[in-house]
C-alpha cells in the first residue's frame, strides 16, 4: 500500500536536482584522486616539492603565502626539504625589512626597504600593498593562497579544476582583461591562465603537463592550509582505537559484574 509518506519520498527523489558535472558548483578532482582524503590520508612529499616549484616559478609572482614560513618547508609531514635547503630558499627571496638604524623605512629611491629572507620569514606577497596588487592586475586582487583550499567549497578539487578549466567562452564572447573559466563563480576571472604545458620542468622526471602542474600545486596549497593533517588523522585513528578497546573492556566488565544477578 502506498502511504502518503512513500509518495512524498518518491516525489522528492524524482525532484532531486540533476547533477551537472563540471561547473562552478561541481569542481572535478583529478583522475588519480587526492592522497590526503580519507582516514589514512597523507601527503606525498615528492608531489609537495613539485608543487612548491610550481608555486615558486609561477604563482608567487602574484600570490603570497602569509601563513607559511620558509622553515615550515622543512617540517615533518610537509615537502621534506632539509633545514639547509629551507634556509637557502629563504635567502633567495627579499622580504620587507624594518626601519634601518636611522629610522628610514625607504631607500634613496623611496622604495620600501627589503632584506634577504631567513627561515622564520613568511612567504611574502610580491606587492607592497593591496592597491599596488590591484593596479598590476587590472583592478583585481590576487588573494593570499595560504588558506585558499579552505576558503572554497571542495577547495582542492576547485583549485585543480580552476587551473585546468580555461576554455573559449561557449558563446564566442570576449571581455577585456577577463578570461572564461567554467569553474569560476561568474565565469569571467581576472587571472590569465597561469599554466601551460612545459612551463615548469620537474627535476624528478614527471611530465610538465598543465594537469601535472595543477595537481602538484594544489597538493602544495592543501598542505599550506593544513600542515598538520597527518598528525591530526593519526591522532583521530588512535582515539577511535582506544575508544573501541575501552568499549570492549567495559562490556566484558559489565557481563562479569552482572553475571550472578539473574
Ligand atoms: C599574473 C598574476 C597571477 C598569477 C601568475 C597567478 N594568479 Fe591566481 N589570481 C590572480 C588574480 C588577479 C586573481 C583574482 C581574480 C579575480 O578575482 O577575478 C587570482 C585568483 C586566484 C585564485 C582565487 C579564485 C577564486 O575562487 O576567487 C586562486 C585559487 C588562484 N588565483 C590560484 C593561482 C595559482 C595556483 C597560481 C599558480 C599556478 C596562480 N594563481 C597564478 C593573478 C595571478
Amino acid at each position: 500500500m502506498m502511504t502518503r509518506f512513500t509518495i512524498a519520498l518518491l516525489a522528492s527523489l524524482i525532484a532531486l536536482p540533476a547533477f551537472a558535472a563540471g561547473d562552478a558548483e561541481h569542481p572535478q578532482a583529478p583522475p588519480q584522486g587526492w592522497s590526503f582524503d580519507g582516514v589514512f590520508g597523507r601527503y606525498d612529499p615528492q608531489t609537495l616539492q613539485r608543487g612548491y616549484l610550481v608555486y615558486e616559478q609561477v604563482c608567487s609572482s602574484c600570490h603570497g603565502l602569509e601563513y607559511v614560513t620558509y622553515r615550515n618547508l622543512a617540517e615533518p609531514g610537509g615537502p621534506g626539504f632539509t633545514m639547509d635547503q629551507a634556509r637557502a630558499i629563504a635567502a633567495e627571496h627579499l622580504v620587507p625589512a624594518g626601519p634601518d638604524q636611522d629610522g628610514n623605512t625607504t631607500d634613496e629611491n623611496g622604495l620600501p626597504l627589503t632584506r634577504d629572507g631567513i627561515p622564520a620569514d613568511a612567504i611574502p606577497s610580491p606587492y607592497a600593498n593591496d592597491l599596488a596588487a590591484r593596479a598590476a592586475n587590472g583592478g583585481a586582487l590576487p588573494p593570499d593562497l595560504s588558506l585558499m583550499t579552505k576558503a572554497r567549497l571542495n577547495g582542492p578539487s576547485y583549485i585543480y579544476s580552476l587551473l585546468t578549466g580555461y576554455e573559449p567562452d561557449p558563446h564566442g564572447e570576449e571581455q577585456v582583461g577577463l578570461y572564461y573559466n567554467s569553474y569560476f563563480t561568474n565565469h569571467w576571472i581576472a587571472m590569465a591562465p597561469p599554466l601551460s604545458d612545459g612551463l615548469v620542468e620537474f627535476p624528478d622526471g614527471t611530465e610538465g603537463t598543465v594537469e601535472n602542474q595543477a595537481f602538484a600545486v594544489t597538493n602544495f596549497l592543501m598542505w599550506a592550509s593544513e600542515p598538520h593533517l597527518e598528525k591530526r588523522k593519526r591522532m583521530g585513528f588512535q582515539v577511535m582505537l582506544f575508544l573501541l578497546i575501552l568499549s570492549v573492556l567495559l562490556y566484558m566488565g559489565y557481563r562479569r559484574v552482572w553475571a550472578d544477578q539473574h
